[in-house]
């Protein structure tokens, strides 16, 4: 498996503390199955003001460790970039960092509040070739009254990446009530653990992509975790990757409906495959 988001760069934001976490985590990875990880330390004027030139040395300085450590698990650059103005120019100078030097970049809005033009940001990098990812929009407040715009994002083009700890409750009930919803209609493209240390936010990706397995097959929870983060690794153009929208439920299997409060109710019948209309919905093998 190759975990996109991940915060194990030590002492460097609210992830890995030091070293010595860090090479605790890089364990947990490997016993996990996980053989890449991306580094993406967040950068966010203000909070934490890492640098893509920084988080390159940093990157290089863990591997030399973990190597050092016998610990095979190979790490790359990116970062966990939140919303700012100058969002495209700073990607262009290096400032920001994609995921591995590919087109594709990791979008951290704002947690409790849907930032004005949110839509605009997205789309312009789309114009300028970027493969935006939408880091955990599950865990966005705002989510609750304003899913239409997660919906045009996704439809545009934009790449949703959910939390695997959120399948687990990591996170509370909402998160994880999104997380089933985005997974059933089709709208997630990458697992990641978006993992911090090795206690309440470890790298759990095997039970993510287990737990993703109930609701959407072994088959496409594998895109998940393997497929398409391998894609983005070798930077394959979005349209040479499989989509999650044509995710394709061969057999029958029941269909149970949640209320608003994620709460199940009755089941509503059989169905053969594909999308599902927007309707919230869980597929039951
Ligand atoms: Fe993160």
């Amino acid at each position: 498996m190759i975990d996109l988001h991940s915060h194990i760069l030590p002492g460097i934001d609210d992830g890995a503390p030091t070293l010595d976490v860090a090479l605790d985590m890089a364990r947990h990875y490997t016993h996990q199955g996980v053989t890449h990880v991306a580094c993406t330390p967040h950068i966010l004027p203000g909070v934490y003001h890492n640098t893509g030139p920084d988080i390159r040395l940093r990157v290089a300085t863990l591997q030399h460790h973990l190597d050092e450590a016998g610990i095979a698990l190979r790490l790359l650059t990116g970062a966990d970039n939140h919303m700012v103005g100058n969002f495209t120019a700073s990607l262009g100078n290096g400032h920001l960092l994609t995921l591995a030097d590919t087109a594709f970049v990791l979008v951290e809005p704002p947690h409790q509040v849907a930032p004005a033009r949110v839509e605009d940001l997205f789309f312009a990098l789309l114009i300028a070739g970027y493969t935006p990812i939408l880091t955990h929009p599950e865990r966005l407040t705002w989510i609750e009254q304003k899913y239409p715009i997660i919906e045009r994002l996704a439809e545009r083009g934009v790449w949703m990446q959910i939390t695997a700890g959120s399948l687990r409750s990591v996170f509370g009930r909402r998160p994880r009530y999104w997380a089933e919803r985005m997974l059933s209609e089709g709208r997630v493209h990458i697992l990641a653990s978006d993992a911090h240390n090795v206690t309440s936010r470890r790298p759990d990706l095997a039970e993510g992509r287990d737990a993703a397995a109930s609701i959407v097959g072994a088959s496409e929870a594998h895109n998940l975790v393997v497929t398409r983060p391998s894609a983005v690794l070798s930077n394959m153009h979005p349209k040479d990757i499989p989509s999650p929208g044509m995710l394709h439920v061969a057999n029958q299997r029941c269909v149970q409906e949640y209320a608003s409060d994620g709460q199940k109710t009755q089941p509503v019948g059989n169905v053969s495959g594909g999308l599902f209309g927007g309707r919230l919905l869980r597929i039951f093998r």
